[in-house]
């Protein structure tokens, strides 16, 4: 039996469909919005753990590493605590939930089934939850350390099979693009950062005295947990959508695996202790990224910034030379004895200047079509956030390197101010997408009008 049962548009023709055409269509707008509501859900949770896991704690280790004047005056557990509250509670929060909603999407794969999503969620949030706890009042540490990295490990094994296990659902498999290798190696590189710290969160539990990675262990589980999983994560997601939204020229493909390979080949050397060819790695691997992804090339189209600011691109281009920064950096310090200033500014170059700049600009140009096609409450303000952050982290590198490695006294003094930038602009970003999240979607009534129910 055929009914009419797609509302009209003015000015067009009912559109007829039988009842199995319907019911399928049904089907697939109920679940785009259980995909919608799972991914909201990991971008809230994600920026709880941004705001106050996270930044709070970062900015109130550093403004008492200020008030004394000594790098090395709070405790170590704390200071991980907010890496771990960073790198996990909000970045991996957020690449879990884009993964569930886009990579089956990306991929045209068979659809995983909805509860995995929420088991994933609840078992990771749970996991990084009692970490940042068990970091911070130390309080059955022993027992739940490794208990938080088992369950990230297992949120982790439940995400992995639900957006790799199915087969292509129909014709030829498509051969793999390039960026799919990125983002495997950095899925892999997740993965190897959770072995890493469930392993090291049992022999904590076993044999130390204190919920804290040694420190040299530290070092090399960061470059893992940064280099080896952030950065190709971003440079995936970057080669898969930046040409399109900034009219960029075409991929050179062979080079983005050639950067690919370096990474990783950096990653490795970093890990077993050999800085300085780690350095010289990262390097290279880095700039023959942005070679590959063609960002500082003139552009082949005008950059789409609808619903963005138009300042998108720009912002873009200044994260690619945060990672350039982070890694010439790094390779500065990997050259000198004992240089905590220069790490310190090389990890934050990288986690705020790259990571967090990339995530404010490409979060806030996917998100809220994602999330229900909904349009992003303020570009204007997300201006003003870039512009702080970016500030912000000009600040704080610089002056960590002045003060810690102690170049200038008065660089003290600019630490808790660059804090509290970095602070503002973060709240800021939170502000913006929870407001476009409360925000009613965008219904298309016909190909040529958008408009809001
Ligand atoms: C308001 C912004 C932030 C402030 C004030 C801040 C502050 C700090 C401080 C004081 C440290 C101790 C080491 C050092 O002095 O360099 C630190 C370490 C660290 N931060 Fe941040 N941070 C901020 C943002 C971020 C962001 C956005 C990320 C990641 C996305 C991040 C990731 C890390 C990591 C991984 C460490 C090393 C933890 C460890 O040693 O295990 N931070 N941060």
């Amino acid at each position: 039996m055929l009914v009419s049962n797609v509302p009209p548009v003015v000015g067009q023709r009912p559109v007829w469909l039988d009842d199995k055409t319907k019911s399928i269509m049904d089907r697939a707008i109920a679940r785009e919005q259980f995909l919608s509501r799972l991914l909201m859900t990991y971008i809230v949770t994600g920026l709880i753990f941004m705001l106050l896991p996270g930044t709070f704690l970062g900015v109130w280790n550093l403004i008492k590493i200020s008030s004394r004047e000594a790098a090395e005056s709070i405790s170590p557990a704390w200071i991980q605590a907010h890496g771990h509250a960073q790198l996990f509670g909000w970045v991996a929060t957020f690449i879990l939930g884009i993964g569930f909603y886009s990579i089956p999407k990306l991929r045209k794969l068979k659809p995983f089934a909805l509860w995995e999503g929420w088991m994933c969620w609840a078992l990771w949030t749970f996991g990084v939850i009692i970490r940042w706890f068990s970091n911070i009042y130390p309080w059955h540490w022993r027992v739940l350390m490794p208990l938080s990295a088992a369950l990230e490990l297992v949120a982790f094994l439940i995400f992995f099979q639900a957006v790799a296990r199915h087969r292509p659902t129909g014709g030829a498999p498509k051969p793999w693009e390039p960026w799919i290798f990125v983002v495997i190696a950095a899925t892999l590189g997740l993965l190897a950062s959770l072995l890493l710290n469930l392993g090291a969160s049992i022999q904590l539990a076993r044999h130390a005295n204190s919920p804290s990675f040694p420190r040299e262990f530290d070092q090399r589980y960061l470059i893992v947990s940064t280099w080896g999983f952030l950065v190709p994560m971003v440079w995936g997601f970057s080669s898969r959508w930046l040409p399109v939204f900034m009219g960029l020229r075409p991929l050179r493909n062979p080079l983005l695996l050639t950067a690919l390979g370096l990474n990783t080949a950096g990653v490795v050397a970093g890990f077993f202790g050999h800085l300085a060819m780690a350095g010289v790695l990262l390097l290279t691997g880095a700039g023959i990224a942005i070679a590959a992804i063609r960002f500082f090339e003139p552009a082949a189209k005008a950059a789409k910034t609808i619903n963005v600011h138009r300042s998108f691109p720009v912002f873009i281009r200044i994260a690619y030379g945060w990672l350039l920064i982070a890694a010439a950096l790094g390779l500065w310090a990997s050259l000198m004895n004992e240089a905590p200033g220069i790490s310190g500014a090389s990890r934050h170059a990288l986690t705020v200047g790259f990571i967090a700049a990339m995530i404010f600009c490409v979060g806030q140009r996917v998100l809220p079509s994602f999330c229900g096609m909904r349009v992003l409450w303020s570009p204007r303000l997300m201006l003003v956030m870039l512009t702080l952050l970016v500030t912000g982290c000009t600040l704080r590198v610089a002056s960590e390197i002045l003060a810690y490695q102690d170049y200038a006294k008065w660089a003290w003094d600019i630490l808790p101010i660059s804090a509290l930038i970095e602070l503002t602009a973060v709240t800021l970003f939170a502000i913006n997408l929870v407001a476009t999240f409360a925000r009613p979607p965008v219904v298309v009534t016909s190909p040529l009008t958008m408009t809001t129910e």
